[in-house]
């Protein structure tokens, strides 16, 4: 049987299933329209979202604002979460059997969503979600449809802020995103 909204967070709260939890101030679920048909997928929380239990409220966050934005959309609107829900110390990129133990949150989320479109932010959530040897430089900007939902894979928003130059081509991967929702008809 599918886990209810609230068993689902419960359970994300008290979850113990790898040492990411012990040096944490807040778990960081994922918000936004549980009902939505686009969501966006991170790494895990920085400094700022750990301290405010969200996800993608600090300087990454606020440019994600923009690029939701700039489709036509709010954050309410649209499914914000992570990989981990735990942020790694030192933001350090979370160990694969952290993201595998962290995995099923993120699989009850996507069943209780139900989107029809997912965008991947930067290469942990792609290899996370696709395949361990995704390679974000070369295969951002490629649909890749699985079990009727469409991924789009492209930069995390903090390398946007690392490299302004790639912001070119993310946008370019959202103008794809846009198409397809026009495909399918979400608003
Ligand atoms: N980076 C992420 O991947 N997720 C967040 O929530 C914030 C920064």
């Amino acid at each position: 049987m599918q886990t209810s909204w609230g068993s689902l967070y419960d359970e994300i709260l008290s979850c113990e299933r790898c040492e990411l939890c012990r040096k944490i101030h807040n778990k960081v679920p994922g918000q936004g329209d549980p009902n939505t048909d686009l969501m966006f997928i991170g790494e895990g929380p920085g400094a700022d979202e750990d301290l405010q239990g969200l996800a993608f409220v600090g300087a990454a966050g606020q440019l994600l604002t923009k690029m939701i934005a700039a489709m036509g959309k709010t954050r309410d609107e649209v499914y914000i979460c992570n990989i981990v829900k735990c942020r790694p110390p030192q933001n350090r990129v979370p160990l694969p059997e952290e993201a595998a133990a962290c995995l099923p949150f993120l699989r009850q989320q996507v069943a209780l969503v139900k989107p029809k479109i997912i965008v991947l932010l930067g290469a942990t959530a792609a290899k996370t979600l696709l395949r361990p040897d995704f390679r974000i430089t070369r295969e951002h900007g490629i649909w890749e449809e699985r079990k009727g939902i469409w991924f789009m894979p492209t930069y995390h928003p903090a390398a946007l802020l690392r490299d302004e130059p790639k912001k070119k081509d993310s946008w370019h991967d959202l103008q794809l995103v846009m198409e397809k929702m026009k495909e399918l008809g979400i608003k």
